[in-house]
């Protein structure tokens, strides 16, 4: 009776089903950063009560006011972006759902990179197209294996770069941005340059603070939204700017346009308010990227007592990946630290990461309880170790 678009198999798997039996204490997972005692200013919603949101005038891009704001964040980036180039969304998952219907026919196919972000199985799946990985090379600082890109199959509609990459942290190299792009305009693909958490640079390298806006080459759309730049992913705006040659963007604007429209699911209160959300969300940014910033160095110093663990410096977001030795296999590590030390972490499995051994840390927690988490997590390997 159902689609094959959503699992038939939707029990929670071990992890997830344990850590429903008991909150873990030192959760290393939140990512939630309403939910990790950032301050955010007073006042900050105050524009949601503009009366001017009493009325509906639905524009499906988004209203111009708020257009313009989201395209002045570019800036930022040294990015001249024509408001008239950007369609406003509920999320950046949306922008996705968006930019599939758009770009792929079911059974279709978009490249992604590995690891990554696991919800692009789940956000392809759902609108019917098949979500393809490319592999992200740690030996290489996660630069992407081009030539799996070039050989991609007939079908492939684009290829999807996360800038800089969760979980990995790595930046896009403006070599491979230049090769991507150049494969891109001979295959026909679009890029769908995911840069959510281009805010946060934490050990930086080549392509940090570069945005994809404004590429000129190939068919692109950057993604960016109020979830990560100002840690409010409650209210639910996000924007997909497009770039690339006139023509293109002018036929994909007028399609994403009629796709916005069939929805029109941004809420019209948040897009009044953006101009001064954007505005005085800014101290939210440096809070968050100061918090990720101490609980990486605390990681880093407390990581340097265990000669077999390691941390791979990400080059930015909210995240890192410990390596681990592979004393035991990272579900049961995962498990026991649950269990037996009320210390939650992602197993590297749930993002691919090619080899056993790696556990990803959200950076975001409060830096005690992230501490005491990073401790115990240690002396746990430590006693497998037999130290
Ligand atoms: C790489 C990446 N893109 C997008 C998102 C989701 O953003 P949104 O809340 O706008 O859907 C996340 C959330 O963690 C993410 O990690």
């Amino acid at each position: 009776m159902f689609s094959g678009r959503v699992p038939s198999d939707l029990a929670p798997n071990r992890i997830a089903a344990a850590r429903a039996a008991a909150a873990p204490p030192f959760d290393l997972t939140a990512s939630n950063p309403t939910a990790c005692g950032i301050a955010y200013p007073a006042g900050l919603l105050d524009a949601l009560a503009d009366r001017a949101g009493l009325a509906y005038r639905p524009h499906p891009r988004g209203l111009e006011s708020a257009r313009g704001a989201a395209a002045a964040e570019y800036r930022r980036w040294g990015v001249e972006v024509d408001p008239e180039r950007i369609v406003l969304t509920a999320s950046t998952s949306e922008a996705y759902a968006f930019l599939f219907k758009l770009l792929a026919e079911p059974g279709d196919a978009v490249l992604v990179p590995s690891p990554s972000y696991p919800l692009f199985e789940h956000l392809a799946r759902v609108e019917g197209v098949e979500a393809l990985p490319y592999h992200l090379n740690p030996e290489l600082g996660w630069r992407p294996d081009l030539d799996v890109i070039a050989s991609a199959p007939a079908g492939v509609r684009a290829v999807v770069v996360v800038h800089p990459n969760n979980p990995t942290g790595s930046f896009v190299h403006p070599d491979d941005a230049a090769a991507i792009e150049r494969l891109a305009v001979t295959r026909g693909w679009a890029v769908i340059a995911d840069e959510v958490f281009l805010d946060y640079p934490l050990a930086g390298g080549a392509g940090s603070g570069r945005s994809f806006a404004g590429r000129e080459r190939a068919l692109t759309f950057a993604l960016g939204g109020l979830s990560k730049s100002v840690g409010l992913p409650q209210l639910k705006l996000a924007w997909i700017v497009a770039g690339g040659p006139q023509e293109l963007v002018d036929a994909a604007l007028a399609r994403l346009e009629f796709i916005a429209d069939t929805f029109l699911s941004v809420g019209t209160p948040v897009q009044l308010a953006l101009p001064a959300l954007l505005r005085d969300g800014a101290p939210v940014r440096a809070a968050i990227l100061e918090r990720c910033r101490t609980n990486l160095d605390e990681l880093q110093r407390a990581a340097a007592a265990v000669p077999e663990v390691s941390v791979a410096p990400p080059g930015g977001g909210w995240s890192a990946a410990l390596r681990v030795p592979a004393v035991v296999g990272e579900e049961e590590l995962a498990l026991e630290l649950l269990e037996e030390d009320g210390v939650a972490v992602h197993p590297g499995y749930f993002f691919d990461f090619p080899s056993a051994g790696t556990l990803v840390l959200s950076l975001l927690p409060d830096p005690a309880a992230f501490a005491e988490g990073v401790r115990r997590l240690l002396a746990r390997v430590r006693a497998h170790l037999g130290r």
